[in-house]
């Protein structure tokens, strides 16, 4: 038990796949793994374990924002000795060169957020993913002959704001697309020397308000979270 998580000690697998929504959590262990056992409920915030190939993957939400995947991903490491975490989310482009249901591999998450800062004392508003996980699911993309792009994400605290254009630092850090976790997981895995990735599909083009449809998303997803499987049990 952490204080945000009931899961047993030895209930959690070394691997976790991160989805921000608990019922997001739940589908994946449902439709994915063989054996599923649900091993915390604490707030709402599903955790399972299973086997995906025969290999033990947990899957369990993150919620959203710094504050909130910062607290499971430091309580999933150090209490639970995870070695990896996947986060799959999904996230608004800021450009209509980005498509809906396209896939990124997150390669540097930046942001505004003190949240590094006043965490660990990591000063960068810029934050790379952590370990080699990230390389593993490029090389697993191109076996599955799924086309991903790696690139640079702002890692935002804020989903609505006064002013519509692109914020300063996406512009600076050449980011074409805005999510809001990333950048906590990449800084606890930095702080803590574990492995961490976030694979993001596209869920809305930001200028001309084309999104994914809620009916949509379930299938919209399929690809990011095989993908993120077919990587954790390479890993
Ligand atoms: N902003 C922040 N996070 C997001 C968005 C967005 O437009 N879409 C999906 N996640």
């Amino acid at each position: 038990m952490s204080i945000h998580i009931s899961a047993k000690k030895g209930e959690i697998a070394k691997v976790v796949l991160q989805p921000g929504d608990p019922l997001r959590a739940k589908y994946i262990a449902e439709n994915f793994l063989e054996n599923a056992k649900l091993v915390s409920q604490t707030r709402g915030i599903f955790y399972y374990t299973g086997l995906y190939k025969g290999k033990e993957i947990s899957v369990g939400a993150s919620g959203m924002g710094f504050p909130s995947i910062g607290i499971y991903s430091f309580e999933l490491y150090t209490e639970y000795e995870v070695d990896t975490i996947i986060r799959i989310g999904t996230c608004g482009a800021y450009t209509t060169d980005l498509k809906v249901f396209d896939i990124l591999n997150v390669e540097n998450a930046v942001s505004e957020s003190t949240y590094a800062k006043y965490a660990w004392e990591i000063e960068e508003e810029s934050i790379a993913h952590q370990g080699k996980i990230f390389d593993t699911i490029n090389n697993t993309a191109n076996e599955l002959s799924l086309k991903t792009k790696s690139v640079n994400i702002h890692s935002s605290d804020i989903f609505y704001r006064k002013n519509p254009e692109i914020p300063a630092i996406a512009t600076k850090y050449n980011c074409p697309a805005v999510e809001m976790e990333a950048f906590g997981l990449f800084a606890n895995a930095k702080h803590l020397g574990k492995n961490a990735a976030t694979i993001l599909t596209v869920s809305d083009i930001i200028p001309t308000h084309e999104n994914i449809s809620a009916d949509q998303r379930e299938k919209a997803l399929k690809p990011m979270i095989e993908l993120a499987l077919e990587s954790a049990f390479r890993f």
